[in-house]
């Protein structure tokens, strides 16, 4: 496994595989690699010739009151997890090789940006869709893998590379969750022992609408409420929302049908936790 820091270097690694027609499979990350990461690793694996995973804290999609300093790193671990999973070229760049003072151009996929977590973390997408696109023109995967637990950043993505016309396959894998049902997340590590066991309510709350869905329920308002009914037993818990809305347009939906996102985020102290399902709805 090779370790490359400059984006030059990779950049010209991955032009030479293409050369030689190899096909490239990628794992963007932020580090502090957990069983989510290594199962979209396993997926690019399978899928490619030579499996490049990034990892870099991306600054531009932190907000100025968000986690970007105390966003959990562990280089030793994640370069040993990662040679276990047979990965060929870890990527890690330098914030001033990525982002050169002087740095003016970002790219933004508009609309579907601005609701549910862009609509609380303002500039977020923008952060994410400029590194990725960044990421994609050095590495120049042939397929990417992302997680479904991400929902919404999923959906941009794939926006970003249809409009933009990125010939990457993208691939959306399955979220892996802990035996309680909390999905695995490298945010996880900032709650307290007494969160941690009440943080399984986000699960339990999408568990209960699934219920209600299959029941019959197709009203938003009364699934909402029972979701945050199953979240306010939880002392600790602090909803920021709860939304269901249309899987590819993320547009709010107050009678359920189609294909049907239903994603939350909720507060315990210092960790902001997200989750999600999505169902087909007739
Ligand atoms: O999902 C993440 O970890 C990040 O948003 C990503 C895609 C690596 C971009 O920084």
């Amino acid at each position: 496994m090779q370790i490359i820091k400059s984006p030059k270097m990779m950049q010209r690694i991955c032009q030479g595989l293409k050369r030689e027609g190899k096909i490239i499979g990628f794992v963007p990350t932020m580090g502090y690699l957990h069983e989510g990461h290594l199962s979209l690793i396993r997926i690019a694996k399978r899928r490619s010739d030579v499996l490049v995973v990034s990892i870099f804290v991306n600054p531009t999609q932190f907000g100025p009151k968000e986690d970007f300093a105390r966003y959990p790193r562990d280089f030793k671990r994640d370069r040993f997890l990662l040679e276990r999973e047979d990965c060929d070229f870890v990527f890690v760049p330098r914030v001033k090789d990525m982002y050169p003072s002087g740095y003016l151009t970002y790219v933004n996929v508009d609309k579907i940006t601005g609701k549910l977590e862009g609509a609380i973390r303002p500039g977020h997408f923008k952060g994410v869709t400029t590194v990725v696109a960044k990421l994609f023109n050095i590495v120049q995967p042939d397929v990417a893998v992302f997680g479904q637990k991400d929902a919404q950043q999923a959906v941009v993505l794939k926006k970003m590379v249809d409009d933009l016309n990125y010939g990457v396959k993208m691939i959306v894998a399955p979220t892996v969750r802990e035996k309680d049902g909390l999905a695995q997340s490298s945010r996880n590590m900032y709650l307290s022992e007494e969160e941690r066991k009440q943080a399984k309510v986000l699960y339990q709350s999408l568990q209960e609408a699934k219920k209600l869905i299959k029941m019959g329920e197709k009203s938003s308002n009364k699934i909402i409420s029972r979701m945050r009914d199953v979240i306010k037993k939880q002392p600790l818990a602090e909803v920021d929302y709860i939304a269901i809305t249309d899987a590819q347009t993320l547009e709010f939906l107050n009678k359920l049908k189609g294909e049907v996102l239903i994603s939350l985020a909720v507060r315990f102290g210092k960790a902001r936790l997200i989750d999600n399902i999505k169902l087909k709805v007739d």
